[in-house]
């Protein structure tokens, strides 16, 4: 009984002074005490042969050594893992992962994606143009005839006597026109640029989308049936619309339309400054000089052209009452509108 005592605390010691410094160290470790073929295994195959009344002495000991065996296996164990997460080059890999940033898509982009969307299926085609233009296709060409003062209307930003910014979309519809013979559909959405005070209102560029159809036949009645059905898609299908005569050089006759406040349902609220109205758009009929100026018999082809403001539309939709937040890129700002 002595001796067993004796090869027991050495086992005792043995336990604390394998060496270990790695994994598959580790496993070796474990095997070599609890394996089947193991030290302590074989100490508990013989238990039997030990007097019936020291059995369950030796018993006890040899299972505080097992313990002591599974005790530094754990231990050693969580050491492994701890050194092998610091030289993991993407860190500690049990810890919970950082959620990533997903980015919005800004709140005019999500109104101009809408307004393309309803016209393409209408069957406009989408055109372009460039934002820097020459005075030719902003201004003459749309019949602003030289030192007219209706170019006043518009507050342009110049690069030199002839090239501009352009200050709105109309410029498109004439480089469409010059390009195809009718019929032509199309929408022009796109940047333009004016030197206006900036306020609330107000901003030294803004969108449009352009609208224009030329074939034989086209009417206003076709016009207001297509901003009208226009209106019913944006603002829900209790939107109407009406027109209030106006004046542009290149439309005649010329109106602006607006749009029932879909706010206050019409009976009057700080949007529509209690009018129960906003205006959304500039249009008419083509007026025969720019047919003239790119090339179009005006005798057989009429047409119709619009310019609806995107900023407008967008701050009726989200109710913002100050166009300069689209510009600002305030995150606080552009995180309340998640992609839609
Ligand atoms: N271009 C005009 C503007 O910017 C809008 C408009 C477009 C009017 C087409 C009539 C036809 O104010």
């Amino acid at each position: 009984m002595e001796l067993l005592a004796a090869h027991l605390q050495e086992l005792a010691e043995q336990i604390e002074a394998y060496p270990v410094s790695s994994r598959s160290e580790l496993e070796q470790f474990k095997a070599y005490f609890l394996g089947r073929k193991g030290v302590l295994s074989a100490y508990f195959d013989r238990l039997p042969e030990l007097p019936r009344e020291e059995r369950a002495r030796w018993g006890r000991q040899l299972n505080a050594l097992k313990e002591a065996v599974l005790a530094r296996y754990e231990r050693l164990r969580a050491e492994i893992e701890a050194r092998e997460a610091q030289q993991s080059p993407i860190g500690d890999l049990s810890l919970p992962g950082r959620r990533p940033f997903v980015g919005g898509v800004h709140p005019l982009t999500q109104t101009l994606r809408t307004i393309v969307r309803i016209f393409t299926r209408m069957g406009f085609a989408v055109a372009e143009g460039p934002e820097i233009e020459t005075d030719w296709y902003n201004f003459t060409a749309l019949n602003f005839p030289p030192e007219h003062p209706a170019r006043d209307m518009q507050d342009t930003l110049f690069v030199d006597s002839e090239v501009l910014l352009r200050t709105h979309t109309s410029p498109v519809q004439v480089r469409v026109m010059e390009r195809k013979p009718p019929p032509i559909r199309i929408i022009a959405p796109g940047r333009v640029y004016r030197n206006e005070t900036i306020s609330a209102r107000s901003y030294c560029l803004f969108h449009q989308v352009e609208g224009l159809y030329v074939d034989e036949g086209v009417t206003m009645a076709d016009l207001v049936q297509t901003l009208q059905v226009f209106a019913r898609h944006m603002f829900g299908p209790s939107a109407r619309i009406r027109l209030r005569t106006s004046f542009f050089p290149f439309t005649e006759p010329s109106a602006e339309v607006d749009v029932s406040c879909f706010l206050c349902g019409g009976t009057g609220c700080r949007v529509c400054k209690g009018s129960g109205w906003v205006e959304i758009l500039g249009c008419g009929m083509v007026d025969p000089n720019v047919f003239e100026a790119v090339g179009i018999d005006p005798e057989r082809y009429t047409g119709y052209a619009f310019g609806l403001g995107v900023e407008r539309i967008a701050m009726l939709r989200y109710q913002i009452d100050d166009i300069r937040l689209f510009y600002e890129n305030d995150l606080r700002f552009l995180r309340q509108f998640p992609i839609s």
